[in-house]
């Protein structure tokens, strides 16, 4: 039995733990305020919220549940819609809650099919730990579509929920909770979940097949949905090993499932890199990086996976584990082929390191694809460089999209090295890049777009990462 507070209701369900959470709460729970769109993560009209207690506080974050495995949920208080309508005291009518009012108030709705996923996404705003500042509220949003009001009246509203919560100086649960914004019950919410989870067991196996490993779901649920729903789940997010990031020594130590949005949020990685959460926004969208983890993105093994080609440039070891015994493979020796990995059936990923940089160490990240959020790239590029005064004493440059698996350059690695930076040499960094790939014509661009795209991205990484270096004409001389 999977067991989780939904709303305001402890329930549990004999569905398999690989059901979708989507489908539990509209056909089984009958609560049809959360929609089905796209049912693959895009849309975010399916949104719902998932609280848990992390080092004894209660936190929330915005999911899709089309791609949410009913065992990831275990011991969880997931939040629709209708969880978030305020009652009317002794009349036991509802009424509309301030985030509500303020869609309403601003003609932020038209159809309302995507009204749910917007109310939702905006009160795990106020839910969360983030500044209230009216950039962060839209970037709540960033994984809700509407096709049918025009965004402007969104931002409106989401503006008067920011301005709402920038009074709170205190307790974000109590503030809510006494001023009416969310329902009285969020309160009592921390308590009932550290009382169930004492008394429910893990999930148990349920067949003999070979298990699945499963993340956060949002390349699985995509890919296999059907499958997933009987298949034998090992749910890594249960894990307690498997999760949190530590700093030991100059090591940065990363259990396998921590998700985008833990790096995004990790103190230990902003010290390391100031622009972490600025180059993360550029992978999916909020719901997403909720419940996308690292090592998913490492075994999708897809050529364009942005975490992959990001710890690529950070040369990221990776240690495996079948239960008995172990093994470390670094990153740039994991890939074999076009989804071939140095790892058996049995073997999961358990943690990857990688070593802080010290202050002379610089990092950039580029992705070029059709759209800035929610979208894979064309081409995206890492680099990484320690200086050593004004010489390169080391340097990993990756690249994705540009041949059949995440590629780290080792040719234009070691020739930059004992370098200093000047427009000739990136020039003939590019020149040597261009020999170390092999992109195709397909969806997301022709050979020679892939290739033109690189050349701009090793570009972009210098100029940016050298403003005091003259590196100007590197564009202006382009040939395109
Ligand atoms: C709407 C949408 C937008 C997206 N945008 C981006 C994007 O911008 N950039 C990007 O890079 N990706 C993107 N993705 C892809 C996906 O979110 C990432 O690849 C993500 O990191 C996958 O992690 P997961 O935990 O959800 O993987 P899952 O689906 O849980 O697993 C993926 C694979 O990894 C395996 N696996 C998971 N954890 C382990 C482990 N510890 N050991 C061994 N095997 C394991 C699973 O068995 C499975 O084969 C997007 C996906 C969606 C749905
Ligand atoms: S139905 Fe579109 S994101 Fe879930
Ligand atoms: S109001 Fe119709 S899709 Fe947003």
């Amino acid at each position: 039995m999977i067991q989780f507070i939904l709303n305001d209701k402890e329930t549990s369900t004999d569905l398999p733990p690989g059901e979708l959470l989507l489908d539990l709460i509209r056909y089984h729970k009958h609560l049809m305020g959360t929609k089905i769109g796209c049912r693959e993560g895009d849309c975010g009209a399916c949104t719902v919220l998932i609280g848990e207690t992390v080092n004894s506080k209660l936190r929330y974050r915005s999911v899709t549940s089309c791609l949410t495995a009913l065992g990831n949920v275990q011991g969880k208080h997931v939040v629709t819609v209708e969880g978030l309508n305020l009652e009317v005291s002794g009349q036991g009518t509802e009424k509309l809650n301030p985030v509500q009012h303020a869609m309403y108030k601003e003609g932020a709705t038209q159809c309302g099919f995507c009204t749910p996923g917007f109310i939702v996404s905006l009160a795990g705003f106020c839910l969360s730990d983030s500044d209230k500042s009216y950039e962060n509220a839209i970037a709540s949003i960033d994984g809700n579509i509407c096709r049918c009001t025009g965004y402007k009246s969104i931002q409106r509203a989401a503006k008067n929920i920011a301005e709402l919560m920038q009074q709170n100086k205190g307790d974000v649960i109590e503030y809510v909770t006494s001023n009416s914004i969310l329902p009285e019950y969020f309160s009592g919410i921390k308590k009932r979940l550290l009382e169930l989870n004492s008394k429910t067991n893990g999930i148990e196996k349920q067949t003999a097949d070979p298990k699945k490993y499963l993340g956060g779901g949002t390349d699985l649920y995509v890919q296999q949905h059907e499958k997933m729903v009987h298949a034998d789940i090992d749910f890594l997010f249960n894990k307690i090993e498997l999760n949190g990031i530590k700093k030991e020594g100059n090591k940065c130590i990363l259990g396998a499932s921590v998700t985008i949005t833990d790096l995004m949020e990790s103190k230990t990685i902003k010290d390391a890199f100031p622009d972490f959460r600025k180059v993360n926004k550029l992978v999916s969208s909020t719901p997403i990086r909720n419940i996308a983890t690292i090592a998913g993105n490492f075994v999708n093994a897809s050529p364009i996976g942005d975490l992959t080609i990001l710890f690529l440039a950070l040369n990221a070891r990776i240690v495996v584990s079948n239960e008995i015994s172990k093994r470390e493979i670094p990153l740039r020796e994991f890939y074999k082929g076009y989804k071939q990995l140095d790892k058996r059936e049995e073997e999961f990923i358990e943690q990857i390191w990688f070593e802080l940089p010290d202050k002379d160490h610089l990092f950039n990240f580029e992705k070029v694809s059709k759209r800035t959020h929610l979208d894979i790239a064309s081409v995206n590029s890492a680099l990484s460089i320690t200086m050593n005064g004004k010489i390169i004493s080391e340097a990993g440059l990756s690249a994705g999209g540009v041949g059949p698996i995440p590629m780290f350059l080792s040719k234009t690695s070691a020739f930059l090295k004992d370098k200093k930076i000047s427009e000739q040499l990136v020039n003939e960094a590019i020149e040597i890049a261009q020999s170390e790939i092999s992109p195709i014509s397909d969806a997301r661009g022709s050979e020679e777009y892939k290739r033109l795209l690189l050349s701009q991205l090793i570009k972009a990484h210098f100029i940016t990462l050298f403003p005091k270096v003259h590196l100007n004409s590197l564009f202006t001389n382009a040939e395109h």
